[in-house]
């Protein structure tokens, strides 16, 4: 064969399949030859090797039962590759599961970004099928993608059935934060905290309410990086399935086309998923990792401007934590296209999808609407405004956030009384203590779970209630720290506070005892106490920042970016700016 002789022959400027990327042996021809030498030794024929590769991520984990459904997904997508005449090749990247990641699987999430994006460099494929579900494996795939920049498709492994628990519907991971929370107040024994351990998670597949895989999950979606209807079929399901067969017909046409994620991932798309993130309730989480995908394509979120954008977004899905219903639902009620269709007036319907068509077109195109109770209209909505408020003040003048729809509405314009927590530990020994002062109308404050805090900005941000008031019947209480929070969690709780206390920011000098306002109305916090006061504190506390002596430590403590900027590495962003979003 000519290639074989010569594999830059035809279109030297962007080679194919097999003849991409080459290993360097100063001889492309040899490389070329050495290539189909081993992969034939695996039984491919030349024939085979002709058609466009199509790359699959395989991030199955034993520790990843998120990911349980992987095998049958990497059969789906390799049946829908090949019935549109590409060549499916799987390859594994990094998983990331999330509640067997310490110290918080945040810290690895710009691991598993960098491990697919050089994987993508690296092997020769023409387009790839990103598998992922679990909290940060589909942002850290989107953010490999946006950066790498071929042709790139995300299929999302799908929500885990719910379970039953004495007759009542039961799911992780808000059940289980309730769950626990009652055991904690004495309210369950021992028995029945058993007993609902085997129910809450009830198969293989992602958390089955809103919280951080769903709204990633959504956002991957709105942002046109799946089929249409791509988000919600449930794990285990026949329509998980075919979204997997269609996802690999889709991923041929796209190499075909050489529609790159730089076509799709555009302000238009930023902006459409920026209003279902809003129109979900969907996890705070949410914000950083678009923040952050966002940034690997050149672009940077405003925070004010998402502020605004949220006053006129309403809460439209009835899903836990903000509201009452599971991701099947979600599903059965027409999933994202019944939510873009209410959303219509309100997004770019010219952005263009993986499909090669746009938003609005594939809408045309999606099956005709019905009568549902899960997906509100916006004259009806569950939550009049966007389930997230950005917050400023002197606690945090780069910003903070609040899910307000998930939020207790007595207590988000409130004035209350510092508890500061140290840090992790500080907050293990002492939250339970008969002996903490602590009472209903305070302030909870932790400090240090920032981005280089704990490492890795972990969800501890959903301080418990102490013991104490959690025995008095107290449901919720004004939380504030510098960390996240599970997308699953319910409280008043203030996170992401920037900049971070380990590098200085005003929450390192907060005392117990001081008075902090919040006002969600005004979109305040602030700690009322004068500069001065906090200048001398600073003075007389020197923050040291953390560091480590070697390792993805050092890398990580060395180059991570506050959560403004999405807790992306500094040298990972994208070295050419496009713009800011939300645009004014
Ligand atoms: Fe994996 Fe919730 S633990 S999605």
């Amino acid at each position: 064969m000519q290639d074989q002789k010569n594999p830059d022959s035809g279109d030297q400027a962007q080679p194919e399949g097999m003849r991409k990327g080459l290993t360097n042996y100063g001889d492309a021809g040899f490389s070329l030859f050495l290539r189909k030498a081993f992969i034939k030794g695996a039984g491919y024929t030349d024939s085979a090797l002709e058609r466009p590769v199509i790359g699959i991520t395989d991030t199955a984990s034993g520790y990843n039962p998120c990911h349980g459904n992987m095998p049958q997904l990497i059969e789906a997508v390799q049946r829908g590759v090949m019935l549109a005449g590409g060549l499916p090749v799987k390859f594994p990247t990094i998983s990331i599961g999330e509640s067997f990641a310490a110290p918080t699987s945040m810290y690895l999430r710009n691991l598993m970004s960098m491990d697919t994006e050089e994987m993508l460099r690296a092997q020769p494929m023409d387009a790839v099928v990103l598998i992922g579900g679990c909290d940060k494996t589909v942002p850290a795939q989107l953010m490999g993608a946006a950066s790498a920049g071929l042709p790139a498709i995300q299929l999302i492994t799908g929500s885990m059935l719910t379970g039953s628990h004495r007759g009542e519907t039961v799911g992780a991971c808000t059940d289980c934060r309730r769950y626990w929370g009652r055991y904690r107040a004495d309210e369950i024994d021992d028995q029945e905290i058993a007993d609902v351990n085997n129910q809450l998670v009830a198969s293989v597949g992602t958390c089955s309410v809103m919280g951080t895989a769903s709204t990633m999950a959504c956002i991957a979606e709105a942002l046109g990086m799946t089929v249409p209807g791509g988000a919600s079929p449930p794990a285990v399901t026949a329509d998980r399935m075919r979204v997997a067969e269609r996802t690999g017909e889709v991923a041929v046409q796209m190499a075909k086309a050489r529609l790159g994620t730089d076509q799709i991932l555009t302000a238009k798309a930023f902006e459409n998923a920026m209003r279902v993130l809003l129109a979900i309730g969907g996890s705070t989480n949410g914000i950083v990792h678009l923040t952050a995908i966002a940034g690997r394509a050149g672009f940077e979120v405003d925070l004010k401007a998402l502020d605004r954008m949220g006053r006129e977004t309403p809460v439209l899905v009835d899903l836990k934590p903000s509201g009452q219903h599971y991701m099947e639902h979600f599903h059965a009620a027409g999933g994202m296209t019944t939510l873009l269709r209410e959303l219509k007036p309100l997004l770019h319907l010219d952005a263009l999808t993986v499909t090669g068509r746009t938003l609005g077109e594939e809408l045309d195109r999606a099956s005709a609407p019905f009568t549902q109770d899960v997906i509100r209209t916006r004259d009806n909505p569950i939550y009049p405004q966007g389930g997230i408020a950005v917050l400023q003040g002197n606690l945090a003048p780069g910003g903070a956030i609040i899910k307000q729809s998930a939020a207790d509405p007595k207590l988000m314009e409130h004035v209350g009384r510092a508890v500061v927590f140290e840090g992790l530990e500080d907050l293990a020994l002492r939250i339970d203590s008969d002996d903490l002062d602590v009472e209903a109308g305070d302030v909870l404050v932790l400090k240090n779970i920032g981005p280089k805090g704990a490492p890795g900005m972990p969800e501890a941000g959903y301080i418990p209630i102490p013991r104490k008031l959690a025995r008095q019947g107290v449901k919720d209480i004004v939380r504030i720290s510098d960390g996240r929070m599970s997308g699953t969690a319910f409280g008043t709780i203030v996170l992401h506070v920037t900049p971070e206390s380990a590098i200085g920011g005003p929450l390192a000098h907060v005392r117990s005892g001081d008075r902090i306002r919040l006002s969600v109305a005004n979109r305040e916090i602030s700690l009322l106490v004068s500069d001065e006061e906090l200048a001398q504190r600073a003075k007389d506390n020197p923050v040291v920042v953390p560091s480590a002596q070697r390792g993805y430590r050092k890398l990580f403590l060395s180059t991570v970016m506050q959560a403004d900027k999405g807790v992306d590495f500094d040298f990972l962003a994208a070295v050419e700016m496009k713009g800011i979003v939300p645009r004014a």
